[in-house]
Formats: C-alpha cells, structure tokens, sequence
C-alpha cells in the first residue's frame, strides 16, 4: 500500500537563518533526493535526476528577483472593442527587473550551469576556482572569469554543496572585489550543512541561500551527513 512519511534528515525551521529558502519538501523531491544519495545509484542515474533538482532550485531562485509592471496585449481580440478598431486584449503582468549571471564554484558548481541555461537562454556565466590551501588549512582562489558588468547584474552562485561554508564564502569576497552588492548575491545548492548555513549566513545576513535540503551535521572530513557522498565524483566519475 502507497503511503507518505516525513522527511526525516531536515533541521528543525527555528534554527535556519531567515535569509534561506528551501524548496517544498514535497514526496516528489524527497523521491529526488533518495535516489542521488543512494550509493548503488548509475552516473547516468545520478545526473539525470540532480539535473531534475536543479533545476527547481533555478526555478526557485528566480521567485527572488525583482520584477516591474509589464503590460501586454494578447491576440485575442477584445469584444467591446470590435466595431472600433480591433485591437488585443490587455493583460497587465510583470517582467523581470535588471539583468542576471551565473557564477559557478569549480569544478562541482560547473554541473550546475547547463540547469541554469535551460531556464535563462542566453545567460552569462562565470567561473571561480577555489581550493584548500594544503599549508594554511584556508579557502584559496586559483583562478575567477567573471561577466566585465557583473557590478550591474544579479548574480546567482553555484556550488551543489555547502559544507563548511569555506569556500562560498571566499568566492562571495571575489564578488565583493568585483563590485557586487551582497544583497544582488544569491547561493544556490543542492544540500547544505546547518554548520556551513550558519557560518554563511552569519557572515552575509543580507545574502539570499536557496538550499534543497538541509541535512543533519559534517563528519570530521567536512563531509554532509547524510549528504550523498563527493557531488563532484558522483557526477565526473572521477
Ligand atoms: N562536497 C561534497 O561533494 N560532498 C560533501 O559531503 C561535502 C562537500
């Protein structure tokens, strides 16, 4: 018999900082979600259905830009105004307000762009490569390609997994040195820490995080518990 259970792996609402976003914990994404963490998952598998996920998250992030009146009309002739002149009829929406980018944290984050290009067509994407510095223990930046105008964009980051916060926040500081305002920033991934959401957003408050799932804590190796392993193996298979 079909039945519905709660998630089980996700932290109590009082403790997430008010500046994350989840996405519906529906049974369809918990669906999602068992499936890319299970080990026994195919690549093939594993892509298809963290592609699914990543792309609500897309989705999801957009609900957070500004938006402007916007009026249109439509090609349905209005009624009363046949015997005129015929003319459409007026529908009053909304448009997007000011133009965005991606930037993807390397090389896991790069997984993420092609969701990203499926919901905005023609989107500007830029790349920032972080690693740990084996002799300090800190984020390092090897290497950042970001859109010339991204002081004038809204920019979302990607990486699929906030572990200790380490390194988003460290490629948040590249932004910052290229004219980004912390509140035109938003963190998109596909499993968080409650560790790194708090390290994060204690640091950047004003910054928007659009998490899919918070999982239960870190190992000692900084790895998500449950989590579903390194995202960046599981995909490249490398
Ligand atoms: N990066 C990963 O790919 N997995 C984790 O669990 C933590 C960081």
């Amino acid at each position: 018999m079909a039945s519905t259970t709660s998630p089980t792996t996700q932290t109590s609402p009082a403790s997430i900082p008010p500046s994350v976003f989840t996405l519906p914990h529906t049974a369809q994404l918990e669906a999602l979600y068992t499936i890319i963490r299970d080990k026994n998952t195919s690549r093939g598998d594993f892509l298809f259905y963290s592609d699914r996920i990543i792309r609500l998250l897309v989705e999801e992030s957009l609900n957070h830009l500004p938006v402007v009146s916007k009026t249109v009309e439509t090609p349905t002739v209005c009624f009363l105004a046949l015997w005129l002149y015929a003319f459409g009829s007026i529908y009053e929406g909304v448009g997007f307000e000011g133009k965005i980018c991606g930037v993807s944290i390397l090389r896991a984050g790069e997984a993420m762009e092609a969701g990203l290009r499926e919901v905005c067509r023609s989107v500007r994407i830029g790349k920032i490569l972080i690693q740990r510095d084996e002799e300090t223990a800190q984020a390092k930046l090897f290497y950042a390609k970001l859109p010339p105008d991204i002081a004038n964009r809204y920019v979302l980051l990607l990486d699929p997994m906030l572990a200790t916060g380490g390194s988003a926040i460290k490629a948040v500081e590249v932004l910052f040195s290229h004219g980004v305002p912390e509140n035109r920033i938003i963190f998109i991934n596909l499993i968080s820490s409650p560790e790194g959401l708090t390290n994060f957003c204690t640091k950047y408050p004003q910054l928007r995080v659009i998490t899919g799932w918070i999982d239960k804590c870190l190992d000692d190796k900084a790895y998500i518990i449950p989590g579903l392993g390194d995202f960046g193996e599981r995909r490249y298979c490398t």
